[in-house]
């Protein structure tokens, strides 16, 4: 394959939409209409929250989140391996991050948790489903309530994961999702508030209006509700996509590579693998023309000086990750020549 395969590509391609976003132009009504109202409706129902708000990035969604619970100065547990918007929210809401390990779910540790929630007043539990593979939500879900404290799931990479038939976004008191242009549901930039407890609804709705105190303005456009709801549109037939090229990766590339361990239905925003030589098998793919890509090379407490426990699975995991290309327009004969390149670049520094 002479061809380059791109760690990345995105997939907009609905006469529909085009339509639509004229629409919008010609209405005049470019904000707050009628495209923010339906989104918000059927994303709250593919969920099966209560209440669902839009605002414009995901990790304006933490932010909200985690006033709406009033973290300041109260202990927020976050897991080691996340993208950096994870802990910036909680410091910028005045929370104090708590670092803890991964398991090989590369999702929080669940062993470390109860030692940390007996050890610090923890206010809120913040799990992210990385790479769009569930956190062990039923045992976060019962810790929580033992030790009285919240739980907002970061759930920009897994729209439309679940675990024993519940949504990610719909297990915690709330949770963030991220509409980012290369996230298994985009607007090009988005982001929005899921809530399931009543007690934070109206508090998420105050936070994010106008009111007769000072607040951001965190609304998106008539523009991006469109292509958000083009895409949730999709969503099904998308994530299946990608869970059948992850399907045939693990099964060719499982003996050679450690691939994620799924949790529940694993919605493969990210398809990562693990080996020792990490560095030198990007290389060679890039030599392929392959795209790779490395999430993450930091951990959370390396990169914001805040309180941790050991995280020795995190700090192996961060030097061994890889990611592959994946999204649902990848061929058959690309999966097949990605697969056989890895397979070859093995042997050849194996041999
Ligand atoms: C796990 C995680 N949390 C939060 C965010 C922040 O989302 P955004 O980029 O829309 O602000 C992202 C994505 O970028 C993410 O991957």
């Amino acid at each position: 394959m002479s061809k380059e395969i791109p760690f990345l590509r995105l997939d907009i391609d609905s006469p529909q939409l085009e339509e639509d976003i004229l629409k919008i132009l010609r209405s005049g009504r470019l904000t707050r209409g009628p495209y923010t109202q339906q989104f918000e409706e059927e994303f709250k129902n593919f969920l099966g929250v209560s209440f669902f708000r839009t605002v414009n990035s995901g990790t304006t969604a933490l932010y909200v989140a985690l006033r709406a619970i009033d973290v300041k100065d109260k202990y927020v547990v976050v897991p080691a391996l996340s993208f950096k918007a994870t802990i910036d929210a909680v410091i910028l809401a005045g929370g104090k991050p708590l670092v803890l390990d991964v398991d090989e779910t590369y999702t929080l540790d669940i062993n470390q948790l109860e030692d940390a929630l007996k050890n610090y007043d923890v206010k809120v539990i913040l799990p992210v489903h990385l790479f769009g593979n569930m956190a062990d939500m039923p045992v976060i879900n019962e810790l929580a309530q033992k030790y009285g404290a919240y739980v907002l799931e970061d759930a920009a990479q897994a729209h439309g994961a679940s675990l024993e038939g519940i949504k990610a976004g719909a297990w915690g008191d709330i949770a963030a999702f991220s509409f980012y242009a290369t996230k298994n549901i985009s607007m090009g930039e988005g982001g929005g508030v899921a809530v399931s407890n009543p007690k934070l609804a109206e508090k998420v709705k105050t936070i994010t209006d106008f009111g007769n105190r000072p607040a951001f303005n965190f609304r998106i456009s008539e523009f991006q509700a469109a292509v958000g709801l083009s895409s949730l549109r999709r969503i099904e037939e998308n994530n299946r996509r990608r869970r059948e090229i992850a399907k045939k990766y693990n099964e060719r590339l499982g003996k050679y590579f450690v691939p994620q361990k799924e949790r529940g239905y694993h919605v493969y925003h990210v398809y990562s693998l693990r080996h020792p030589q990490r560095d030198l098998i990007i290389k060679k793919l890039q030599e392929k023309k392959i795209g790779t890509k490395i999430y993450y090379d930091y951990l959370l407490h390396e990169i914001r000086a805040v309180e941790h426990f050991p995280t020795p699975k995190a700090e192996k995991y961060k030097k061994e990750l890889f990611a592959l290309p994946i999204y649902p327009s990848l061929t058959e004969q690309e999966v097949d020549f990605i697969i056989e390149s890895l397979l070859e670049i093995l042997e050849l520094i194996q041999g």
